[in-house]
């Protein structure tokens, strides 16, 4: 709330006429700190703070054009039937990029609540709340992530899954499943082992488990960045080189 408004002066309402008739409606003030609240609740990680699905370059490639397009469907029937995405392909094609940019569009256009969270960074979290004088509890950093609209796991399988981590895991992915959150995982590790160039000998199954992974196709579409014409197209890789000397550039920096 902002008590300078000069529209509501603080009130967050303000009266109008629509139709001819007298009508309270919310202020432009009040609608706008909502989506401020939602953006920070959102935890977005600042290096991907730029990042839409309009600055997503296709660069021609008709791969990247299809996707995006997906995306875009996504975005506009959103709830839609309440099924997640399942972003899959190898390191730095732009699956971040695009997880970010559907929560901009989803908390501007639709005051979604969304959180990002890092894969390994929650597992970090939730260690964290085992040491002697941690403030929060497990279940205070699970809770978040069973209640937000749109979740985003990101980078799912990066850390070596053991038995604790698959049955937080479950649990989350569950609890969502059951009260239709939906949900959007990207991963670098494949569905079978040599489809994309990866680089990465494991599948998703190898890292998370069949039943996760089953689990995961319940809940989402799959959408791949990778493809034959993907690797035969000569835009494509020029584009690719460009992004891949972009990060090296930075991890140098
Ligand atoms: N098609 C693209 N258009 C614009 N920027 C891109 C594109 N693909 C990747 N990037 C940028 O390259 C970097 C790596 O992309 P990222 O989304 O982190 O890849 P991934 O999550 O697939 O590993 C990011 O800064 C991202 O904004
Ligand atoms: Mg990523
Ligand atoms: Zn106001």
């Amino acid at each position: 709330m902002n008590t300078e408004c000069p529209e509501c002066r603080g009130t967050t309402w303000i009266n109008t006429i629509v139709n001819g008739r007298k009508k309270c409606i919310r202020c432009q003030c009040y609608v706008n700190s909502q989506k401020e609240r939602l953006l920070k609740a959102a935890r977005i990680p600042d290096r991907y703070t730029g990042c839409s699905i309009g600055n997503f370059e296709t660069g021609g490639n008709p791969i990247l054009i299809k996707i995006t397009d997906r995306i875009r469907q996504f975005v506009e029937f959103f709830p839609g039937d309440r099924k997640g995405l399942l972003l899959m392909g190898p390191m730095g094609v732009g699956k971040t990029h695009l997880s970010v940019g559907i929560i901009h569009y989803l908390i501007e256009d639709k005051n979604v609540s969304c959180l990002f969270y890092d894969f390994r960074e929650l597992l970090n979290d939730i260690r964290s709340t085992y040491d002697r004088d941690s403030q929060l509890t497990e279940r205070a950093v699970i809770q978040p992530l069973l209640t937000a609209e749109l979740l985003v796991l990101d980078e799912l399988g990066a850390e070596k899954t053991t038995h604790w981590v698959l049955d937080v895991l479950m649990y989350i992915l569950n609890y969502r499943y059951n009260r239709m959150g939906i949900t959007i995982i990207t991963t670098n590790y494949p569905d079978e082992s040599g489809i994309h160039k990866s680089g990465l000998d494991e599948t998703l199954a190898d890292r998370i488990g069949i039943r996760l992974r089953s689990r995961l196709h319940e809940m989402c579409q799959k959408i791949l960045f990778e493809g034959e014409d993907y690797r035969m197209n000569r835009r494509a890789e020029a584009f690719h080189k460009g992004i891949r000397s972009r990060l090296k550039r930075r991890s140098e920096d």
